[in-house]
């Protein structure tokens, strides 16, 4: 049991759910395990008087959290699997090129409501520098909000509104770095101690080459090693991501008290669900690669600990774009198991999707997941098939092996087949930041120029437009349908295609992530009852799967996932389970040919009978055909059980 669940026993036991009394009980309830935390990252002897500010710090934040989020608070406590519902749907998107500014997305609640989302990722809003800010990911503040998006009104009247229908808000907290343009920053580059100590700042090489040695490079070719010369310091500063996103110093508490009251800021803005960025990132170790190291999650338990004492109506999200067994970490583990982040990314859910569609088999998927423990009771995964991120290869080399394939030779051929370097392959993507030195690389695209869209419709090839859609759709499904919350990347509602007018602007020409970061195509969504047209079949499909999904119980979760092997090395089945011998049987086929299963099995586990199946998208009984089910191409079936 995580403390989420005593807190909700807690304040279930109580007849008069006061605010205050809660508020005391949770700060006692997570008290040990928040001091045991802080001293696994902080030194005894040297830092209690850090530890008796934070102790002094936490009634202070809670005093500060508005009336109608502490009411709201103790409603989620109550209901607490609310965000593991079936009617979860979330939109990821740029508020400047989705529809202007934050009064523009208020004003597209009906187009949300349309199509049936109810979460909202707005990406980063907050104050930035004016040149090259990584889409707004080097931060100049955590809770003011940029002018070109609107104001602090303009926030709060968005939130209450999607409060008011029931909506759930996202936003990023950019934990493990500030832009070099940011107040400590600042000082620390006029030469203020006390704020050098807040990021990692070295006169000279020698610490910076030892930890070379070791580190990685997220941007090798735009930008790389990991410190960067800051010429009026005169000194070395980490830049792991790009030279004007400084690395925050956690080993300092001074950075870790003041990063949660930031935190605790932005969260007032009415925040449901914070996407905790980077986070894997967030403890620095001579000799190692600096990610995933035990320090980083246990700052994230802390954070965790002490924002769930105030603010309980808050989930962390984490995004870890690591390794499959490391992901699931985030989770929590041992004492802090279900006390780290009540949400992952499917990471490698997403990675193994776009595997599977290249090689048109499922062996790796069902290898991998089948590998991955489960995860503890109360927290879900993020769905999702594309963001606003390349799509790294987040594969297990082991498994690849263990399928006859090398490895290396294997994700050249992932690289090759998205990246324009196979005549035959359908997709057009573009490479991002290879490096020569190891072989890596990750792909930019959007998802629809990645499923053969934009080729399809340059050759104005019919029978390629119509698989392509198929492929989206198929993908769209089975996020919805694999148990945590689907995230739509904003544009892949209606297929957009790749955008190269980033090419023309000089702060985003050398990142091509922007291939996928386009302007919301309004005059397409005009358009949508064109039923003929590829983008509304997406649409419309799109709209109709949320649909069925939000009628379906199972499709909530449960931690009831099951993987069945079909016997056919193109097809994907996994279950659903439900109560009362109920379930969802979910079968897809990622091959371009039809492919069969074998209807003896499906019979067994109850989703045929008398020869019959009943599938919940076409909303239709059928046969099987000679004992077997037969599946189109790039078909998906929802069976329910008759
Ligand atoms: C996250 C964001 C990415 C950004 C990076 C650095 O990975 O998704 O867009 O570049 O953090 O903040």
């Amino acid at each position: 049991m995580n403390q989420a669940a005593l807190h909700r026993l807690i304040s279930s036991s109580l007849k008069e759910k006061n605010p205050e009394l809660l508020f005391e009980k949770r700060f006692a309830t997570n008290l040990t395990l928040i001091k045991d935390l802080f001293f696994s990252v902080y030194d005894k002897k040297i830092h209690r008087k850090h530890f008796e500010k934070l102790l002094a710090l936490l009634p202070k934040l809670f005093n500060q959290r508005p009336e109608t989020l502490r009411t709201q608070d103790v409603e989620r406590i109550e209901s607490g699997d609310w965000f593991q519902s079936e009617q979860m749907v979330g939109m990821q998107l740029y508020v400047d090129l989705f529809n202007k500014d934050l009064k523009g997305v208020l004003e597209k609640i009906p187009y949300f409501n349309d199509l049936g989302i109810n979460f909202l990722h707005l990406m980063p809003i907050m104050t930035r520098p004016s040149g090259e800010n990584d889409g707004g990911y080097a931060v100049n503040s955590y809770h003011e909000i940029d002018k070109g998006y609107g104001t602090k009104k303009d926030l709060l009247k968005l939130s209450g509104k999607l409060r008011e229908k029931s909506m759930y808000l996202m936003l990023d907290f950019v934990v493990n770095h500030t832009s070099d343009e940011f107040p400590w920053a600042k000082k620390a580059k006029q030469g203020n101690k006390k704020y050098q100590k807040y990021y990692h700042i070295y006169d000279n090489r020698t610490i910076p080459d030892e930890f070379e040695k070791s580190l990685p490079e997220v941007f090798p070719e735009k930008a790389p090693g990991n410190f960067t010369y800051n010429p009026e310091m005169e000194k070395w500063v980490m830049t792991v991501f790009n030279e004007y996103q400084w690395d925050l110093n956690y080993s300092s508490p001074e950075v870790f008290l003041e990063m949660l009251e930031n935190l605790c800021k932005m969260v007032n803005l009415g925040v449901d669900i914070v996407r905790f960025d980077a986070l894997a990132f967030l403890w620095k170790k001579l000799g190692t690669i600096s990610q995933n190291l035990p320090e980083a999650h246990n700052l994230v338990s802390l954070f965790k600990m002490c924002l769930q004492v105030v603010a309980p109506g808050t989930l962390f999200l984490a995004e870890a774009i690591v390794a499959p067994h490391e992901i699931i970490k985030y989770l929590g583990q041992g004492a802090t198991e279900g006390n780290e982040c009540e949400v992952a990314y499917n990471a490698s859910l997403m990675a193994l999707l776009w595997n599977s569609i290249a090689t048109k088999k499922t062996g790796l998927l069902y290898k991998s997941m089948a590998n991955i423990p489960e995860k503890p009771e109360y927290c879900t995964w993020v769905n999702y098939i594309r963001c606003h991120d390349d799509i790294g290869l987040g594969l297990d080399d082991r498994f690849i092996a263990e399928l006859g394939w090398n490895p290396q030779g294997h994700r050249k051929f992932l690289l090759d087949y998205y990246c324009q370097n196979l005549d035959w392959s359908p997709a057009k993507g573009v490479l991002f930041m290879y490096n020569p030195k190891t072989g890596d690389g990750r792909i930019s695209g959007s998802a629809a120029s990645l499923l053969g869209l934009e080729k399809a419709l340059e050759k104005n090839d019919a029978r390629q437009i119509e698989t392509s859609v198929n492929k989206i759709n198929m993908l769209h499904a089975i996020i919805l349908s694999f148990g945590g919350m689907p995230i739509i990347y904003a544009g892949d509602e209606i297929a957009t295609l790749n955008d190269y007018s980033f090419l023309k602007d000089k702060t985003k020409k050398d990142d091509n992530r922007w291939i996928n970061r386009s302007k919301h195509d309004w005059k397409t969504v005009e358009r949508l009852n064109n039923k003929k047209l590829p983008q509304s079949k997406v649409y419309h499909t799109l709209k109709k799967l949320i649909s069925i999904r939000k009628k379906t119980k199972e499709l909530a979760d449960g931690n009831n996932l099951e993987l069945h092997h079909a016997g056919n090395e193109h097809v994907l089945v996994f279950e659903r389970t439900g109560v009362d011998k109920q379930g969802v049987l979910v079968v897809c086929n990622f091959d371009e040919t039809s492919q069969v299963i074998n209807g003896s099995w499906v019979a067994k586990l109850g989703y045929l009978k008398n020869s019959v199946f009943y599938d919940l998208i076409t909303a239709k009984k059928s046969e099987v055909n000679s004992g077997f089910i037969e599946l189109k191409p790039y078909q998906i079936l929802w069976l329910k059980k008759l």
